[in-house]
């Protein structure tokens, strides 16, 4: 195991492009790009505003704009509200991006719970530099506000409602979130709210709604390994399909595999994917709900990331296309608000009351007061305004953590980009052993998590993935040159 497997990479389309097929925007962000990576701009300036780059260059204020998202999505510049657009910090010398593998589909049984388990628990001691940690930095969450919530919840609480919300549970949680359901365009009926012990038990309880032991499950690889250790738990074999880092699922593979195989369920993530960070373009989303339609197989969607998105626009769900209540969409307080309260919830779509069965012939309900915590702080604590202040900080620290791996790690690492979330995915030279990295780098008080262990056939040897979710300091960048070392050393 281990390094035995790298990751194979194809050519990119954009090479071959020939340059008078090229599109006129294009060419100008290729411009552009010249021009960072010559340093004439410098990290952090602004690049000239649109209405000054079209009359200087002679181009149209749309091709200036299409090339600066292009660029954006490039990750070479970032858009600051009111401001402009700037040239990001770790643009001069930005490492490549990953490549999707052409692999095919495969399927396999799935036994990787003690890998999980060695790797998960070398991260408890505190001491540790975390960046093979799931979580960011406690520090960015509103904790003392929402113990306020949690005392002034509790004393509006009747005793006769802690026993009556249980089952369904707390109204006005449910309200908050079929609201923001609203806000974001989708229309939820409040009985497919079902609320959870986070997202974990959600998507558990929507597995063990729609399978039985034995059935294939279409899953993503590399995929959060969480999922898989679910799938081997309730005897389930694992179709992996390949996610491209920036596009996501790849969805000729998961057709062919839907058409050849007896797939009872697909378990996918549309946007910031654990652990590429990828999300499917909205056509594909549409395209992928069109596919599973055709083919009646539901789609548990696990969108824990969904609030820790850095574009202006929230990313659009695949529970946003549905039609007849195929997908069961799971979110979580967890990541953006609430690490801890272990509330999460699924919207069940036709299985929400079986699902609601499930739950309550398992665990019941999650905590009544950290539900009431979490409604009321929805109501009157600025969620917003917390998720907005979280989402620039995280922006920040991921170019933080960019610009550090491409001084420190070899110049043919691989790295993703992702827009949003708080991972970095990064694919070592084929030489790297990802598990034996891990060893070598907690021995010297550094975690992180080995590509391995995002997969139910062990690929990914030569990658991992690394958490900045936590505030930037010299400690993390003493701990990415070491990494940087130890990788040199393989
Ligand atoms: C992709 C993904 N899904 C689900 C979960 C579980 O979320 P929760 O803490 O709400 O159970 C996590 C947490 O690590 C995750 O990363």
């Amino acid at each position: 195991m281990g390094a035995g497997q790298p990751v194979q990479y194809r050519a990119t389309s954009r090479a071959t492009v020939s340059l008078d097929k090229m599109k006129r925007y294009e060419k100008f962000a290729d411009e552009i790009a010249a021009l960072i990576r010559r340093g004439v701009l410098a990290p952090g300036e602004k690049v000239p505003s649109v209405r000054h780059a079209s009359r200087t260059y002679g181009v149209s204020p749309s091709t200036v704009f299409q090339a600066y998202y292009l660029l954006e999505d490039r990750g070479l510049i970032l858009a600051r509200p009111r401001s402009g657009y700037f040239v990001r910090e770790y643009a001069q010398r930005p490492l490549p991006e990953p490549e999707i593998g052409v692999r095919q589909a495969q399927t396999s049984e799935v036994d990787v719970s003690e890998l999980v388990f060695s790797v998960l628990g070398s991260l408890k001691d505190p001491d540790t530099v975390p960046f093979g940690s799931a979580f960011p930095s406690p520090d960015l969450f509103p904790l003392p506000r929402l113990a306020r919530s949690m005392a002034h919840s509790l004393r509006e609480l009747s005793p006769h409602a802690v026993i009556a919300d249980m089952t369904e549970g707390n109204p006005n949680l449910r309200r908050q979130i079929a609201l923001r359901y609203m806000l974001s365009g989708v229309m939820l009926p409040l009985e497919e709210l079902v609320i959870c012990n986070g997202a974990m038990e959600a998507l558990n309880l929507c597995l063990q709604c729609v399978t039985q032991p034995g059935d294939l499950v279409a899953i993503e690889a590399p995929a959060f390994y969480a999922c898989l250790q679910v799938l081997e738990r309730l005897k389930l074999k694992a179709v992996e399909i390949p996610v491209h880092p920036r596009e996501g699922i790849d969805l000729d593979s998961l057709a062919d595999s839907l058409a050849r195989l007896p797939i009872k369920a697909c378990w996918f993530m549309s946007s910031l994917q654990n652990p590429l960070g990828a999300s499917m373009r909205e056509e594909h989303k549409q395209a992928l709900y069109e596919l599973l339609q055709r083919h009646q197989v539901p789609l548990i969607e696990d969108d824990v990331y969904a609030e820790l998105h850095f574009a202006s626009q929230p990313p659009r769900s695949v529970k946003s296309f549905d039609r007849d209540g195929l997908v069961m969409h799971c979110g979580s307080f967890s990541k953006c608000l609430a690490p801890g309260y272990r509330v999460g919830w699924v919207a069940g779509g036709r299985y929400a009351e079986q699902i609601g069965r499930l739950k309550l012939m398992t665990t019941i309900s999650p905590s009544v007061p950290a539900q009431a915590a979490i409604a009321d702080y929805l109501q009157h604590g600025g969620y917003d305004r917390h998720l907005r202040k979280l989402r620039h900080a995280l922006e920040a620290q991921q170019d933080s953590m960019l610009a550090s791996a491409a001084r420190h790690f070899p110049a043919s690492t691989r790295v993703t980009r992702p827009g949003g979330g708080y991972f970095l995915w990064f694919e070592f030279p084929e030489q790297v052993d990802s598990l034996q990295l891990f060893r070598l780098a907690l021995a010297q008080g550094i975690s992180l998590a080995p590509g391995p262990i995002f997969s139910a056939t062990r690929r990914f040897g030569n990658c991992a993935r690394l958490n900045y979710g936590h505030p930037w300091n010299a400690q993390s960048e003493q701990a990415m040159a070491l990494l940087g070392r130890i990788i040199a050393s393989f």
